[in-house]
């Protein structure tokens, strides 16, 4: 287990200044002080170049699409337990570990997250073809849940309105980049390295969570009960969760901000009529030729 060293964080948290966001290929990134001290261009770099395990297993999102959630999944699927972890999803989410070096003392499969795009992964994570879990959601639902965690997360220096949020969306200016650029991205990964990537929608996780739960069983390779996935089902629930886990936004800053609502379809209560016009524009202009599109339709509805 890796050592966290609360008390270090709270501190530097609290010491902390919101700082202009850095830049990188024209894509702006949180503020982390790991990024403060080397630089994005390092902190990226040093990220392609971590030591790959064959066994590694890489969950890949984009901000706010549910990447505590299928974390907790896969960990208790690969952990054979149904008890939420004391381990949480930071501790190895790779752009804010200062020294990559500590990912060596971890017993394998190591279970790694990041939001960085396709491109900035380990090299040689691509190059053994490990396993890389893939969580999208709907893009309005993120684009609100974003919002909310950007209110309250110095490392991302946005002190603006949602009316604000909404246009850094529009123009591509939320941390990490575009959404587009990001799930365009990992939609072309499956194709170039079939098999690897395991695709599943946040929305198909609350619909039907037992069935997506076997499902990505099935693609780890790991033999479950009914009666383990129901297990699972259950004490990784929205309200299981938001209860009992951990929070690390909450130790560290005082108000967690990760388990907020957990609900499909939030965005109709924050999105104007023009707004989500406009955002229904952009989405059909650059997303028309996306294989994720007519699954987006059908979630529309639900
Ligand atoms: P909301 O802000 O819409 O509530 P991430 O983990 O990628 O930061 O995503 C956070 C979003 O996932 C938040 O969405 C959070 O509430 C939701 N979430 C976290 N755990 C969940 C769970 N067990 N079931 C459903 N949604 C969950």
């Amino acid at each position: 287990m890796m050592d966290l060293n609360l008390e270090k964080l709270k501190e530097l948290r609290n010491t902390m200044k919101p700082i202009p966001l850095p830049e990188y290929e024209g894509v702006r990134f949180p503020a982390f002080n790991v990024i403060r001290e080397k630089g994005i261009e390092k902190a990226i770099q040093d990220i392609t170049e971590i030591q790959s395990r064959k066994s590694d297993i890489m969950i890949c999102t984009y901000p706010k699409s549910g990447t505590h959630w299928v974390y907790e999944v896969t960990n208790m699927l690969i952990r054979n337990k149904t008890d939420l972890d004391t381990v949480t999803k930071v501790s190895t989410m790779l752009e804010v570990i200062p020294d990559l070096s500590v990912l060596d003392a971890l017993p394998s499969p190591r279970l790694l997250n990041t939001h960085y795009s396709f491109k900035y992964l380990p090299m040689q994570h691509i190059e053994n073809r490990c396993k890389i879990i893939h969580m999208i959601r709907n893009p309005k639902d993120v684009c609100v849940s974003f919002y909310y965690h950007a209110k309250s997360d110095t490392f991302l220096d946005f002190t603006g309105t949602w009316d604000d949020f909404f246009e850094m969306w529009m123009s591509d200016k939320c941390p990490n980049g575009s959404w587009y650029n990001y799930e365009k991205e990992m939609e072309q990964a499956e194709k170039d390295f079939p098999g690897m990537i395991f695709n599943c929608y946040f929305e198909e996780m609350k619909k039907d969570n037992t069935g997506e739960i076997q499902r990505l069983a099935n693609f780890l390779g790991i033999p479950c009960t009914e009666k383990i996935i129901e297990n699972i089902a259950e004490t990784t629930s929205f309200n299981h969760m938001q209860k009992n886990k951990l929070d690390m936004t909450e130790v560290i800053s005082g108000k967690g901000f990760i388990y907020r609502k957990g609900e499909i379809g939030d965005w109709k209560n924050h999105f104007t009529v023009a707004q989500n016009e406009r955002f229904d524009v952009q989405y059909t202009e650059r997303f028309k030729d996306s294989s994720y599109k007519l699954s987006f339709e059908q979630i529309k509805e639900t």
